[in-house]
């Protein structure tokens, strides 16, 4: 985390879990749970089954209602798809772009994933772009070299304007679900790349004001050291997101 330059966002992936008939109890605790959180972002990203009811639910409180996908057409004849003005519409201000599971089962790529991000910039979302590599990936020593291309392919889109909307998580598809989290250093390695990546395109300053997140089996036990790391700037987490009270003990060491 470096707080004199950007928020601490934690934000939550609910994934397809959870009823909608659950998002007012399920939300009734976070807020218990949270309290005040002074120096983080908190977001929880729910099915669009769960987005009308999480607005209303936030109201009150400083939550934002994160969506987990997104088409990259306003609008149009494509039956069963959710646009971004759409999400913008219902109070949506976060939007997961790219994540691995999507990438794996809906046969997203680097290019679809640049279209649906200027999409939810266009509509006025965050989008929070995921990127990372898997295990053979890693084990072949080419992880550096695919997220840079990952994260290049996007950041040729953008300008120096548009990027400071956008955050990045960086979520090694071997640590998503797994329980086996990347070591603090791995996380750092990674964030700092995506930095230095940022710092080319657009310079230091710009560089410094993205947000950059780590995700992958974070919970209550490893996302204080994770989140000493002086490029995470906070957490995308999935399975620990479901429980209020992890969830709040990650926001809590957050604001530590
Ligand atoms: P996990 O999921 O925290 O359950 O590993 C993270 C994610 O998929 O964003």
């Amino acid at each position: 985390m470096n707080r004199k330059y950007r928020k601490t966002i934690i934000a939550g992936n609910w994934k397809m879990n959870t009823l909608p008939s659950e998002v007012k109890s399920l939300f009734a605790a976070v807020k218990a749970s949270c309290g005040r959180a002074a120096w983080c972002r908190m977001v929880l990203c729910v099915p669009y089954t769960h987005i009308q009811q999480a607005v209303k639910a936030t109201r009150d409180c400083r939550i934002s209602v994160g969506a987990q996908n997104l088409h990259q057409s306003p609008h149009g004849a494509y039956t069963g798809e959710v646009s971004a003005p759409m999400l913008k519409d219902l109070g949506v201000k976060y939007v997961i772009v790219g994540h691995s599971e999507r990438r794996q089962y809906y046969g997203e790529t680097d290019v679809s994933v640049r279209e649906k991000t200027l999409a939810a910039l266009e509509a006025g979302l965050r989008p929070i772009v995921c990127v990372g590599e898997t295990l053979q990936q890693r084990d072949l020593g080419v992880t550096n070299e695919l997220v840079t291309l990952q994260v290049a392919t996007l950041l040729a889109a953008l300008d120096s304007h548009s990027v400071r909307k956008v955050v990045f998580a960086y979520e090694p598809v071997w640590a998503i679900g797994t329980g086996r989290t990347a070591t603090a250093e791995q996380a750092q390695e990674v964030c700092a790349l995506i930095r230095a990546l940022l710092r080319k395109s657009f310079g230091t300053v710009v560089a410094r004001s993205v947000p950059i997140l780590y995700g992958g089996s974070m919970n209550a036990s490893n996302a204080k050291e994770l989140l000493a790391m002086g490029d995470v700037d906070g957490g995308l987490i999935g399975g620990a997101s479901l429980k209020p009270e992890e969830y709040a003990e990650i926001v809590r060491a957050a604001n530590q």
